[in-house]
């Protein structure tokens, strides 16, 4: 059956996973009860992401503000990264996962620090897929970061991607966020990914995040590729865009929608970054 989708899937897709503490205590139980559902879901759309397609997911697990919470729930907090980051290890190279830190690391825990590290090691050449943990993460701190810098610097774009993501661990290849998901109802960005989402498709959903599951990951997909991206261009209709919907299959003649949108989005990346 032919595509009725436009677009490919989103190969970045980033999460800001909110609502674990009113998951918890709706039910009676301490914050820290929801951290621990939470980490089943990462678990879950960790699991699921290559199926759609994803081919990096960063996951705010804990942003450079939250230090202001509770000594206790940031202790718990910090108990789960360091479980999660020794005990999925194994589970996460067999499974062609890579996972990598991104933030500060000065201020984590030591045994945060090391599990981080050792997992990196031994996921780094993990292909199918690319698991950004955010953790004592800000984007504007980041910005700053990547803004000091002598005169005479190259300030395009490109150069200051790969300046922003040296500041806070990543890779300027996993730069671009294509579909931005919040659960938990609130409609904010938070100071996550700030300059990497300037393009973003936007998606919040009521779901508490230990709830959210794969079917939550599959509709949000859906409707990401329904959208239109034009990346500041003209739309469908436009002389450019109109290449695009001209364009037929190299081995069939036919005109499927999937190209169609491929070769869109191709062309509006272009517009978008200035040119090749
Ligand atoms: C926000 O919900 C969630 C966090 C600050 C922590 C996110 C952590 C996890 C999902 C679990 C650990 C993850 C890994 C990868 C081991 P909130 O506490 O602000 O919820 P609320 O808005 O309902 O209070």
């Amino acid at each position: 059956m032919q595509s009725t989708y436009e677009m490919s899937p989103p190969a970045h897709v980033a999460i800001i996973m909110d609502g674990n503490g009113r998951w918890a205590t709706a039910r009676g139980r301490p914050r820290s009860a929801g951290h621990r559902r939470g980490v089943e879901a990462v678990r879950r759309v960790v699991k699921a992401a290559p199926r759609f397609g994803i081919r990096v997911l960063s996951l705010f697990a804990f942003s450079a503000d939250n230090w202001k919470r509770p000594g206790a729930e940031v202790a718990a907090l910090m108990g789960l990264f360091d479980l999660f980051l020794s005990t999925e290890r194994e589970r996460l190279s067999a499974a062609g996962v890579r996972l990598s830190l991104i933030g500060r690391r000065d201020r984590l825990p030591a045994a945060v620090r090391e599990a981080a590290a050792a997992t990196e090691l031994a996921t780094a050449l993990g292909a199918r897929l690319h698991v950004r943990l955010a953790i004592d993460y800000s984007a504007r701190d980041a910005i700053a970061l990547a803004a000091q810098m002598p005169a005479g610097t190259d300030v395009s774009r490109l150069a200051f991607a790969r300046r922003l993501a040296a500041a806070y661990g990543g890779d300027a290849d996993a730069a671009d966020v294509d579909l931005l998901i919040r659960t938990g109802g609130e409609r904010r960005l938070s100071d996550f990914l700030l300059w990497e989402s300037a393009y973003a498709e936007l998606s919040f959903t009521p779901r508490l995040w230990p709830d959210f599951g794969v079917s939550d990951l599959a509709a949000a997909i859906h409707d990401f590729r329904g959208r239109e991206r034009r990346f500041g261009a003209l739309g469908a209709g436009s002389p450019t865009q109109e290449v695009a919907r001209r364009i037929r299959c190299f081995c069939c003649g036919n005109r499927h929608p999937s190209l169609t949108g491929r070769v869109r989005e191709v062309g509006n990346r272009a517009v978008r970054d200035g040119g090749p």
